[in-house]
């Protein structure tokens, strides 16, 4: 297939690149580049072997994007383009719904001008807010605590509109947990500019000595070490994913929301020391307050995506430290990004 990635030179869809481009998947990258460099197209092509387009622009720039998608005669799109840190989402409403859901809105109209009807799109377990009962499946009301998770119902719920409009558009929203995690070559992984917001890219910061100390946001939860417990999907088990929904969408047409996780919940506890015994370094931490919007525990009932996808997260824990390590330890010495 002919795949446009909007926002693929970023960490899920530079993952996804490498797994479609292994599988005999023609891409195009499009992408603004506001949280990516150019530097991973090279990668890519270090990975692979193979060159692939990539087109500077904004998808909110709908006549390029329209001229993307017809002049490399795609067949399918796979969303990721959007802004992403829930606390910037609240400081800078306007910011998220103006990039991620008029984004979402210049690419749906890009693609009914060309009339391409085939879309995945990155969804964030977020939707579910606050668990009702774990694990989480995809018929788990729906409530977004912050705005970033409402761009996100807000686009899941204008794609369902869509998907009724007309019977062939086949659409996917992937409800993402926690996903960490590098490609094992070390060239490619998460690099957050400044200081993270998230737990692994934190922690592999502090083992390499770049922080001074991991801040545990709470140690009171009602579980089993009293520290948060999510459920950490490995980036390349999600990019697998990736190809698993083409697959499936090419035989189903209609609208679909599906979680891509484990299924298995960590602590911070859990993942700290996970991350020594990977990467052989002391990680220090510090027990603080909660952190405002977090919930104790969030976790997927993989169930519906092994059924229609005929897939399932594959990596372990170990794999998740190890290459994460290993990509921080490459981005230190200057090899990447
Ligand atoms: P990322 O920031 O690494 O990648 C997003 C890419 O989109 C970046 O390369 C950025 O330059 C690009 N981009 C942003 N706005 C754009 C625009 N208007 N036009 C063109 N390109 C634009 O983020 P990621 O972690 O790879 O996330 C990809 C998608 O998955 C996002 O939609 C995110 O909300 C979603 N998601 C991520 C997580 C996570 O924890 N990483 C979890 C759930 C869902
Ligand atoms: C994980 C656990 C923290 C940092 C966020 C978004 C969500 C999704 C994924 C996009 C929690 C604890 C963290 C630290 C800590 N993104 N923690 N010290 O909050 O589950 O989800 O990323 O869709 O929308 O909200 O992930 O990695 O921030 O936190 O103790 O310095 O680690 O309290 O228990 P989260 P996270």
């Amino acid at each position: 297939m002919n795949v446009l990635l909007t926002g693929g030179m970023g960490y899920i869809g530079s993952h996804t690149a490498v797994v479609l481009l292994q599988s005999g998947h023609r891409l195009v990258l499009y992408d603004n580049l506001s949280n990516s460099t150019y530097k991973v197209v090279e990668k890519l092509t270090q990975i692979t072997g193979l060159h692939t387009p990539f087109i500077n622009g904004d998808v909110r720039n709908t006549q390029l994007l329209t001229e993307a998608l017809a002049t490399h005669h795609i067949d399918a799109v796979i969303h990721f383009a959007g802004l992403k840190a829930v606390g910037e989402s609240v400081e800078k409403p306007v910011d998220y719904y103006a990039n991620n859901v008029q984004g979402a809105i210049s690419l749906l109209e890009a693609m009914q001008s060309v009339d391409i009807k085939t879309l995945v799109f990155s969804s964030s377990a977020t939707v579910y807010g606050e668990p009702q009962y774990l694990p989480l499946d995809e018929n788990h009301p729906t409530r977004a605590i912050n705005p970033y998770g409402r761009c996100k119902l807000h686009i899941e719920e204008m794609l369902g509109d869509v998907a009724e409009s007309a019977p062939d558009w086949r659409i996917a929203c992937l409800r993402y947990f926690n996903p960490v995690g590098a490609h094992e070559s070390g060239l490619i992984g998460e690099n957050p500019d400044g200081v993270p917001n998230n737990l692994m890219p934190y922690i592999a910061q502090v083992a390499a000595g770049k922080r001074a100390e991991l801040s545990v946001f709470g140690a009171d939860y009602p579980t089993a070490d009293g520290t948060g417990v999510r459920d950490y999907i490995h980036v390349m088990d999600l990019a697998e994913g990736h190809a698993a929904t083409l697959r499936f969408l090419s035989q189903s047409p209609g609208l679909h929301a599906i979680n891509l996780g484990t299924g298995q919940g960590y602590s911070v506890l859990e993942m700290v020391r996970a991350f020594e015994k990977a990467s052989g370094c002391h990680v220090p931490y510090r027990i603080v307050a909660r952190r405002a919007g977090d919930v104790s525990a969030v976790y997927a009932n993989p169930h519906k995506a092994s059924e229609c996808l005929s897939w399932r997260a594959l990596r372990s824990l170990d794999d998740m430290c190890a290459s994460t390590w290993r990509f921080q330890r490459s981005e230190r010495s200057g090899m990447t990004l």
